[in-house]
């Protein structure tokens, strides 16, 4: 397949995004197709510019073998030129995104979660709550991640 670049977002780029990148990224690795993506994640936001992932996110992927490596940076109109597809955690960042670009490269990440609930598309925000968001996000994230993935690899053909 051709070699194609994915941009995770979220608001902050400390909890939700960077835990997307590094489980797309153990999903590539799994399925033997590390070598045709480059992953970035960013957030809508400035508040967390330069900043690690958040302890939590990096708690709940390190216990399952995912070790984030990120410094948290906003979104780009750029971005839009760099990468192939940029994948946006929930309906509020998407529309930030839609409102900054037209392209048709924008995707919402529970589009591709076989288990999402009808009406609620969410990638839910767990910066306010506790580790037990950071489980069900990283659930969440991993199921979509294999969907995504047999899409962009259909895509791509
Ligand atoms: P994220 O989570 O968008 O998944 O990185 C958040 C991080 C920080 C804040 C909100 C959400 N905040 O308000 O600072």
């Amino acid at each position: 397949m051709k070699n194609r670049r994915i941009l995770f977002v979220c608001l902050g780029n400390i909890c939700r995004s960077p835990m997307a990148e590094g489980i797309f990224k153990h999903v590539l690795k799994n399925r033997n197709l590390i070598q045709n993506f480059e992953l970035d994640s960013a957030g809508t936001a400035s508040y967390h510019i330069g900043s690690k992932p958040d302890i939590r996110a990096e708690q709940v992927c390190k216990e399952k073998g995912i070790i984030l490596s990120h410094k948290a940076r906003q979104v780009i109109s750029k971005d839009f030129e760099m990468y192939d597809y940029v994948v946006a955690m929930d309906k509020s960042n998407y529309n930030h995104l839609r409102k900054m670009h037209l392209g048709n490269q924008l995707l919402l990440m529970r589009d591709f979660d076989e288990l999402v609930q009808e009406g609620c598309k969410d990638v839910p925000d767990p910066y306010y709550g506790g580790i037990e968001g950071f489980e069900e996000v990283y659930n969440i994230l991993l199921r979509s991640s294999h969907k995504l993935l047999d899409f962009i690899i259909q895509e791509n053909k």
